[in-house]
């Protein structure tokens, strides 16, 4: 069954005519929609599937996860592929994006000993995407470390960039004849600060003032390794692009003629954003704000050097220019006030001397407290994009919003934060001249949604997890949104 009605002519745009519900985007737009393994495959130990940092976590228990549940089993996508395939083709998605469990790849996170049944589970995955007319876009690692390579300091150690290397040249290797579009690493900022700093995820390290800074380095070093040799070993024959999946919120002033508030709200991009795009877009190197800042506040906590790692001269030559394109994931925004640190604990989110605070205008995704919903920063993120970081092609590989569970079908509310979305990313394109290739939804599925387990609900399809079968149904947004694609625009009529 195809929920895609039958195609209409859209007009192209021009100033006078200029209504983001009658306009196409540009050709050749890639729409789809994300996953990633733990959130969705269950099979956790399935096939030699070696374990990762989440399953230990959520075997842990100690109610760091709501209720305690696990993605022992998720959506049963291990063994149900069949079944999302057939909502890729209900939605007549363009592009699916999902990510490589390690693990089931590499069971130790080595490549001493190859799990050919992991193996097996991505070819038919991407055969068949491929059969489809679906391009397939794969994320190396989405926060699912083996756990035998965390045993070994995981990313607070340097010899995790040979690790991922080595791992990353086996994908390459494997699937690279097929794969063109490769996103080295999902979110090293949510990985970093949640999973390294304040230790809410795994792998549940709290080193505050520390984890994150050393865990950060070691991603973006891994990256930049890892495209070098897609770059050295693979580009030629294999004709692909490889980057990785940045997040940023965009950051307004809490009062925009307060100067104090208005730095604020720069620190935060580069905190966020920059702190991996500036190294990696542009020079080999930490946004200055942020050494500056970092140095500044460890200097009055008395400590010595700064926090902040640095990158060597080869290391910075090594880092600059390496992304082929620029992946967003963008969820919301926040408006910053200048906040002084006077603490003598180091913590990364001090440093920052900068304070969040959410508008209480903004309307607040229905399952996730922190998801205030807010369209148009979306366009200022890409637009700060666009004149930070030289005009990049931009892909939005991920943008959504959660309802909490138990979760209507009817999500019309849903659908609107949707259409306000890519009215604001048609402005983008249109006025703003941002170079947008591509825009996901996250997700596919409802899946476990890390720390909030199976409460908060991202799905264009509900999955019933009480039911063994795992049936998967549209949400009216998925109804609506295989509409948007077949019609590569919004549509005036959607009833
Ligand atoms: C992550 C996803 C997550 C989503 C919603 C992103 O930070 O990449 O794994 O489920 O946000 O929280």
């Amino acid at each position: 069954m195809s929920l895609a009605p039958t195609s209409i002519v859209l007009s192209s745009p021009s100033p006078s005519n200029w209504d983001p519900e009658n306009v196409s985007f540009p050709e050749e737009f890639a729409w789809g929609a994300s996953t990633a393994a733990y959130q969705i495959e269950g099979g956790w130990d399935a096939d030699g599937k070696g374990p990762s940092v989440w399953d230990t976590f959520t075997h842990q228990g100690g109610d760091r996860v709501f209720k305690n549940q696990t993605g022992d089993v998720a959506c049963g996508s291990y063994t149900l592929w069949e079944e999302d395939l057939k909502c890729i083709k209900q939605l007549g998605l363009t592009h699916y994006r999902f990510s490589l469990s390690w693990s089931r790849l590499l069971p130790d996170g080595t490549t001493g000993f190859i799990n050919q049944k992991g193996v097996d589970y991505y070819d038919t995955a991407i055969d068949s995407l491929l059969a489809n007319g679906v391009t397939p876009v794969v994320t190396l690692y989405h926060f699912d470390l083996p756990q035998h390579l965390e045993h070994q300091g995981g990313w607070r150690s340097g010899a995790i960039v040979a690790a991922f290397d080595a791992y990353a040249q086996f994908c390459f290797r494997t699937f690279g004849d097929r794969v063109k579009l490769w996103l080295t690493i999902n979110e090293p900022y949510v990985l970093a600060t949640l999973g390294y700093e304040e230790g809410v995820m795994a792998p549940g390290i709290k080193e505050l003032g520390t984890g994150a800074y050393q865990s950060a380095h070691n991603m973006i070093k891994a990256h930049a390794v890892a495209w070098h040799s897609y770059n050295q070993l693979f580009r030629k024959k294999q004709g692909g692009l490889v980057s990785i999946a940045l997040n940023s919120d965009w950051a307004e002033p809490f009062d925009p003629n307060s100067p104090a508030d208005q730095e604020a709200a720069k620190r935060h991009m580069a905190f966020c954003l920059d702190w991996f795009a500036t190294p990696i877009f542009l020079d080999g190197d930490y946004p200055a704000i942020m050494k500056s800042k970092i140095s500044a506040v460890c200097k009055r906590q008395g400590i010595p050097s700064s926090r902040l790692p640095e990158f060597t001269d080869a290391e910075k030559m090594m880092i600059k220019g390496t992304a082929d394109f620029f992946a967003l994931n963008y969820y919301t925004s926040r408006k910053m006030k200048h906040q002084e640190n006077t603490n003598a604990q180091p913590s990364m989110s001090a440093d920052k001397e900068a304070e969040e605070v959410t508008d209480p205008s903004w309307p607040v995704a229905s399952g996730s407290s922190w998801l205030a919903v807010v369209p148009w920063g979306l366009r200022r993120l890409l637009k700060y994009i666009k004149d930070t970081y030289n005009h990049p092609i931009i892909y939005i590989t991920e943008n959504g919003f959660s309802q909490s569970d138990p979760a209507p079908l009817d999500d019309t509310q849903r659908w609107e934060y949707f259409k306000l979305t890519l009215q604001e990313i048609l402005k983008a394109i249109y006025i703003d001249g941002v170079q947008l290739k591509g825009y996901f939804v996250w997700s596919l599925l409802d899946n476990f949604e890390w720390t909030c387990g199976y409460r908060s609900r991202f799905g264009l399809f509900h999955v019933d997890f009480e039911n063994p079968a795992l049936p998967r149904v549209p949400y009216k947004s998925a109804i609506e949104y295989a509409k948007v694609v077949a019609n590569n625009g919004l549509v005036k009529s959607q009833e």
